[in-house]
């Protein structure tokens, strides 16, 4: 069945790209649009849904996840879903012993610290991840042109939480192992990119027209611990979708001097938070990068008029570079007013 974004039933996604096309270039004359964390807590479909079903147990529902990732397609009309998952899915169908608490996040039972711990991970076997295709196909089907973007975290990201064994400020004990155990941080970086982009390709493979890599936290390394520690295993994760034709997108936190090397490792455009303007993340680009982002999540808890204000500078200094994608710079807060979003959504589609 065609699932078509327009809520009122105006074919404003016409002429869209279809599902093998990249998300990043806009047909339509306005500016492509979509929110990180557009499904979760903040619509009150999503908390119906959920009642009763632990966050992971959610996520290895096929019908579940997808029916959550459209949720917010349908409601805003965005233009494209992104596959509802976690970052931590391909750890937990590894074998790893982690939860996600509410209000707190990823919560891991053994934190892994030593070389005795990096070597009893194990691989992933590509049967486990079943349940990740199975709902990434349903969700492309009743997509139709609406592409879907699939996603993982990167190894970095995923590290400082095993490290962590939850969440952290700063990121200071995997910091640390970096300098202090070299190798074994190495070997985890390589087994994470390894789990990471298995689950990533497997999304891919089922359907999805782009790909997205979080590195939400990389923001706390220097650029010289980056390139030197990180980026090496960012760029083994994305060799898992390099030979699959898909645009890649590449996030974080706190990245401003990080940019170009976030790009490097292999992405085709690079999400860009909230702490530097657009048009300066472009000039650190070179002119040369499509680039995501960067609504101030603040924002949207302050009246309209401030809202539209910011979004109108936000898409001004967006096209300054080869291509835009509007996005928020992290993902959506809980508390927010859905109808908020939906507003923005027709604000950069000229409908305002
Ligand atoms: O963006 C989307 O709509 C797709 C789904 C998605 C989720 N997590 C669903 C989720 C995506 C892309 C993620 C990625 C993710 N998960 C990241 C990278 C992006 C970022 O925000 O920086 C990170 C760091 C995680 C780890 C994680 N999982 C955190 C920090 C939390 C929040 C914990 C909390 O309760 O505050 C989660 C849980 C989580 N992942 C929720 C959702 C919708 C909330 C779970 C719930 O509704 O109970």
């Amino acid at each position: 069945r065609a699932f078509r974004a327009g809520r009122d039933g105006h074919s404003r996604d016409e002429g869209h790209t279809a599902s093998a096309g990249p998300v990043t270039t806009s047909r339509t004359g306005h500016v492509p649009v979509w929110f990180m964390r557009q499904a979760g807590r903040s619509l009150p479909e999503y908390r119906a849904l959920r009642e009763g079903t632990a966050m992971l147990d959610a996520c290895l529902d096929p019908a579940m996840a997808s029916e959550i990732t459209l949720q917010p397609v349908r409601r805003h009309g965005v233009d494209a879903g992104i596959f509802f998952s976690d970052i931590v899915v391909p750890l937990l169908l590894a074998g790893v012993d982690v939860d996600i608490v509410p209000g707190t996040g990823p919560v891991f039972a053994d934190p892994v610290r030593t070389a005795a711990d990096v070597a009893r991970l194990r691989p992933i076997d590509p049967a486990a991840l079943a349940p990740i295709t199975e709902g990434v196909a349903r969700t492309v089907a009743e997509l139709g042109q609406t592409p879907l973007i699939g996603f993982a975290g990167a190894p970095f990201t995923l590290a400082s939480y095993l490290v962590e064994g939850g969440p952290s400020k700063d990121q200071l004990r995997a910091r640390t192992l970096m300098h202090a155990e070299p190798e074994t941080w190495q070997a985890l970086m390589d087994w994470a990119a390894d789990v990471t982009g298995a689950f990533l390709r497997a999304q891919v493979l089922a359907g999805t027209s782009a790909a997205q890599l979080f590195d939400s936290w990389a923001g706390s390394l220097s650029l010289a611990d980056y390139e030197a520690y990180v980026a090496p295993a960012s760029r083994r994760a994305l060799t898992h979708v390099a030979d699959l034709d898909v645009p890649v997108v590449h996030f974080g936190t706190g990245t401003g001097e990080l940019l170009a090397a976030m790009r490097d490792v292999g992405a085709d455009v690079v999400g860009v938070d909230h702490r530097i303007g657009l048009a300066e993340a472009n000039r650190r680009l070179g002119g040369t990068t499509v680039v995501q982002g960067n609504i101030d999540p603040a924002l949207l808890g302050a009246p309209w008029p401030a809202l539209e204000a910011h979004v109108r500078e936000v898409i001004a200094q967006g096209s300054e570079a080869p291509g835009h994608v509007l996005n928020l710079g992290h993902g959506v807060p809980p508390t927010t007013d859905p109808e908020v979003l939906t507003r923005i959504v027709r604000l950069a589609h000229g409908e305002l």
